[in-house]
């Protein structure tokens, strides 16, 4: 089974047994679809001959294009920034590494001020593998590799405390090189990646979840952020590819349980007397960004929802199934 290279929010490893065992096998389905991409935990794991994968980050999309191209180019760049890095650090050498020397943030902070100056725009870069290079460097070692952009879209997340070495990534990007291979990168709204899916064909949706918030209204991240529109168009779509004829899987929050969402609109958008027989719904628990600190994050019960228009297939398998 492959692995994620980067870190990403909402990844979907701690639900990978889950959703793995109620997919299709490769022989069940035609092309595999994944709209939402982030990470990418499933296809990874899927390893699928013929994916479509899409995200609307037009840095991450990128990424899986110069990883698809050029991945010996972000490696070697790479290992000269994790050089640099330790060598400011002036401390020894570790895995989990605990950044405490202030050159090794400038270094950071230059690193992070290159990566912004590369970009203008969504469709102007001007050195697509510098800017994958860097991608992978900052996701490495930015707080809980994270990513967030102010209004002008630069990338704009601190320092982390932590950082996973290149050497750990190097058989991931080889392996994911390989599986991209037969793969179709695109970078648009999740509508338009979904214009030509048909009859047999797989779709993961891992949209952006709503998030806790004070007031309790649905998130608004930025100007055109997935709000509870785009989770309403989202449902409809999922209603639309089933009458073509494909195997639709959508995950959500469980906002009953929680209180994400006081109005509960993921339930009114899931719910059976909403939702055709054809579909069906699980809960699942997930991995919750319950604290700022990793190392106390837990799951808190049943997090998720899982959504199918699609039995578990019988041959139940499971995640060691994937190795
Ligand atoms: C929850 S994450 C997916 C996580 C992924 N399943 C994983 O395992 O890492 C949601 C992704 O949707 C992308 N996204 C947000 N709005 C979108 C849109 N309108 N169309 C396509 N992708 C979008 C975000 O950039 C983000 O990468």
């Amino acid at each position: 089974m492959a692995e994620p290279i980067l870190k990403w929010a909402g990844g979907k490893r701690a639900m990978l047994d889950e959703i793995l065992s109620r997919l299709p096998s490769k022989s069940q389905f035609n092309r595999y679809f994944e709209p939402f991409f982030g990470g990418g935990a499933v296809f990874f794991a899927l390893k699928p001959d013929n994916g479509h994968i899409n995200d609307i980050n037009p840095r991450l999309v990128n990424f899986y294009r110069q990883i698809k191209q050029s991945p010996e180019q972000i490696i070697t760049q790479n290992k000269e920034f994790d050089k640099k890095y330790k060598k400011q650090n002036g401390l020894r050498f570790n895995r989990d590494y605990k950044n405490q020397g202030n050159d090794s943030e400038d270094f950071y902070y230059e690193k992070r001020e290159e990566f912004n100056r590369l970009r203008d725009g969504v469709n102007k870069c001007e050195d697509p593998v510098r800017e994958a290079s860097l991608f992978l460097f900052l996701n490495r070692t930015c707080f809980n590799g994270l990513y967030r952009t102010n209004q002008k879209g630069d990338f704009n997340v601190p320092v982390g405390s932590k950082w996973t070495e290149i050497d750990v990534l190097e058989r991931r990007i080889r392996e994911a090189h390989r599986i991209l291979q037969g793969t179709t990168i695109t970078r648009q709204d999740f509508t338009q990646a979904c214009e030509d899916i048909g009859n047999n064909d797989l779709v993961f949706f891992d949209p952006p979840y709503p998030s806790v918030r004070k007031t309790g209204s649905f998130e608004k991240y930025h100007p055109g952020g997935f709000d509870y529109e785009r989770h309403r168009e989202l449902q409809q779509l999922a209603l639309e590819l089933d009458k073509r004829g494909a195997y639709v899987m959508i995950t959500n929050a469980n906002d009953l349980e929680s209180d994400i969402e006081k109005e509960h609109y993921v339930e009114k958008l899931y719910s059976a007397d909403v939702l055709p027989d054809s579909f069906r719904k699980i809960l699942a628990s997930g991995e919750r960004m319950i604290n700022s600190d990793s190392t106390k994050r837990t799951n808190i019960g049943e997090t998720d929802i899982i959504v199918t228009n699609f039995s578990p297939f019988d041959d139940q398998r499971t995640f060691d199934d994937f190795r």
